[in-house]
């Protein structure tokens, strides 16, 4: 059973599959239905709030042909400390696929050992999969010349700034690594990237390829992309005071945008906190395709439902 908990459950071949069929989505949304799940329905196990995520995926869904059903963690079982095991169990007697978003990642590889349907991670602590193929549809959509998304990527450099130990920083780091790009983090020393990450990247056989450094300007440098992300993840709003006054040397500004390539672009997941770790400049820069990235979560998802749907088809 194929599932996508991680950017590297899909081969390097198998992404560019899924991002071709990103872009072919996206080109025909207007005519065509493409009604690659009909009859199918996917649940959407969510225990952390979500605006793009949660509306991408039942915009796309229902575009597929399919039927979503929205759980919210509380909505069910789960949420009065039925075991993982059998949530998995059972909804996979009634369903053809589950997007979860959560807070162990462990969950939900207990999810997809446990259950016989096809689980895509909508975010949990550790990885951001989705957000991470989406934005490197966004950057190939720009960049690639002919059909050829993927190589269009490849030794490009994203700079990433603040929380470098986030869901969508480790993303970065494993997604830099699949598709051939450079990463250079930039953030306070206490949240570099950490030992799961690392232990991800030995496993997956990248070894240790990527840049850390506590000197945003160095990061900055020659770099084709600025990302960040929100300096408070959900469920570290304990943390928030501590967290914020650490991270300010590390916003993107207009200033650290100058040091990159002159047609660098910046990117944020979102949601964003103008003034904290992006300045509305920069938000506002002509450089700035945040608005694109969010539309195309609709797109990247699509290309990676229709995929798993074939492959669980395919047996
Ligand atoms: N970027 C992202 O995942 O946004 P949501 O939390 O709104 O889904
Ligand atoms: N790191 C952020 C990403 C939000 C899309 C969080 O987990 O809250």
């Amino acid at each position: 059973m194929k599932h996508f908990l991680k950017e590297t459950d899909f081969t390097l071949q198998e992404a560019a599959e899924v991002l071709a069929q990103a872009q072919s989505f996206k080109k025909s949304r207007a005519d065509h239905w493409f009604p690659t799940l009909a009859g199918k329905s996917w649940g959407m196990v969510f225990s952390k709030s979500s605006t793009r995520t949660r509306v991408s995926f039942e915009v796309g869904i229902h575009e597929l042909g399919g039927k979503a059903i929205f759980l919210n963690q509380n909505d069910i079982q789960l949420g009065r400390g039925e075991s993982i095991g059998d949530t998995a169990k059972v909804l996979s007697r009634y369903l053809h696929g589950l997007i979860v978003r959560t807070y162990d990642h462990q969950d939900l590889v207990k999810l997809s050992q446990d259950g016989s349907i096809p689980i895509v991670n909508a975010l949990t602590d550790f990885l951001h999969p989705c957000q991470l193929y989406t934005d490197v549809f966004t950057l190939a959509e720009r960049w690639a010349t002919g059909d050829d998304l993927i190589s269009s990527l490849k030794g490009r450099k994203v700079a990433f700034f603040g929380d470098c130990a986030s869901n969508v920083s480790n993303s970065w780091i494993l997604g830099a690594n699949l598709f051939g790009m450079k990463i250079a983090l930039a953030g306070p020393e206490e949240f570099a990237p950490g030992l799961e990450i690392r232990e991800l990247l030995e496993k997956e056989g990248y070894g240790d390829n990527f840049e850390f450094t506590t000197d945003p300007e160095e990061a900055a440098k020659e770099a084709d992309v600025l990302y960040t992300d929100v300096w408070v993840s959900m469920g570290k709003e304990e943390e928030a005071t501590g967290r914020i006054e650490k991270m300010v040397p590390y916003a993107v500004t207009a200033d650290l945008l100058s040091l990159a390539k002159p047609d660098a672009y910046f990117m944020h997941c979102l949601p964003a906190y103008p003034g904290k770790e992006v300045s509305q400049e920069v938000l506002d820069n002509p450089r700035s395709i945040v608005f694109d990235q969010a539309e195309n979560r609709l797109h990247a998802q699509k290309g990676i439902l229709a995929f798993l749907a074939q492959r669980s088809s395919e047996g």
